[in-house]
């Protein structure tokens, strides 16, 4: 049984109007989306390490420059959401402190190795085509520092789809040996594209309820669904297979029957038995230590400026 606040507060979810940091909100509301807004801020950060790790191997000038503006934009992302997500009464710090003690996640895709340049190609085609397909209709969500957050975001996350999309072009059309790495990048990240969309629906324990508030516009399943409608033809367009011998189109569903991810694989990465769970974590906590003299003088800086202008 809704109180009256909770009444009110789901008329202004159904009628779009959006919530904005001052107004009274259900405090389960402001817990979801902490937990989404933080761990979708941490997804950027820790999505820039499989990348970061090709920017001095780039093989040439120009894709070196493409690969760094685009994990700046990574990092730009990261801040933007962290930023909304402090609306909600909750501190960067605070945020930072739960990824690194592993009480908070970030994107399962993320602990995957990238092993050769033809990865960089495969993760701007899939990692940030399915990011796209999820994070567009999050434009329209009601909580409104996130649905603004998500304009932002939408406007630079095409880019670094083409620009994967260009590789994975350049290499599919190349020598034998290029084509055969574009395959091997396709086979080994098509599955944990996937499950970037998280689990079935069946097993989705928040899609009702973010869904009713309008936090989650579109079920796991059903972005899924139209991720790999989207990107099968894209493969085919490269003359590469997508590994899944079940792929077939399904006239009367109007869309492809295709295997499911492994899902015992996915909640084994989710507790922390990834390919590179150990390698992300201590990554971000080297990045945390080695950076706290640059906060701390920040810090005092800003306390000098603060009493000179109180003095
Ligand atoms: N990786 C890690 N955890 C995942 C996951 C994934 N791919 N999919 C689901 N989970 C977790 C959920 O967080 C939840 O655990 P929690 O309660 O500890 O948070 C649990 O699995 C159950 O899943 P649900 O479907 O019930 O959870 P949600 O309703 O939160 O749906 C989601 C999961 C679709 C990822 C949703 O949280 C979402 O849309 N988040 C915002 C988008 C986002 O985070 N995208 C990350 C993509 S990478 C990225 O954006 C960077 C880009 O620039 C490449």
């Amino acid at each position: 049984e809704m109180s009256p606040e909770e009444a009110a507060f789901q008329d202004r979810i159904d009628q779009d109007i959006k919530i904005e940091p001052k107004d009274w909100m259900p405090a389960g509301y402001r817990k979801t989306l902490i937990r989404q807004i933080g761990q979708h801020a941490h997804s950027e950060i820790v999505g820039q390490l499989p990348e970061g790790n090709w920017i001095t191997r780039a093989p040439t000038l120009e894709r070196k420059a493409i690969l760094l503006a685009k994990v700046q934009d990574e990092a730009g992302h990261g801040l933007y959401l962290y930023a909304a997500a402090e609306t909600l009464g909750v501190s960067r710090d605070e945020l930072t402190e739960q990824l690194l003690d592993g009480r908070m996640k970030y994107s399962s895709i993320f602990n995957y190795p990238t092993l050769n340049w033809a990865d960089m190609g495969a993760v701007g085609w899939l990692v940030d085509g399915a990011a796209i397909m999820n994070q567009v209709p999050l434009q329209r969500t009601s909580y409104g520092p996130y649905s603004r957050a998500m304009i932002r975001i939408c406007k630079e996350e095409s880019f670094h789809q083409r620009q994967g999309y260009d590789i994975m072009m350049k290499m599919a059309q190349g020598t034998a040996a290029q084509k055969a790495m574009a395959q091997d990048a396709l086979n080994r990240l098509w599955y944990p594209s996937l499950m970037m969309f998280g689990p079935s629906d069946a097993d989705s324990v928040h899609s009702a309820q973010s869904m009713s508030w309008k936090i989650k516009m579109d079920s796991n399943d059903e972005l899924r669904q139209k991720f790999v409608d989207q990107t099968v033809p894209q493969a085919e367009y490269l003359g590469l297979t997508v590994p899944d011998e079940n792929l077939k189109w399904n006239e009367e569903k109007g869309g492809y029957d295709f295997s499911q991810p492994d899902w015992e694989e996915f909640f084994d990465v989710l507790r922390g038995n990834g390919p590179c769970n150990v390698d992300r974590m201590e990554k971000r906590n080297k990045a945390w230590d080695e950076g706290a003299w640059v906060r701390d003088g920040l810090m005092a800086h800003a306390a000098k400026r603060a009493a000179l202008k109180t003095a």
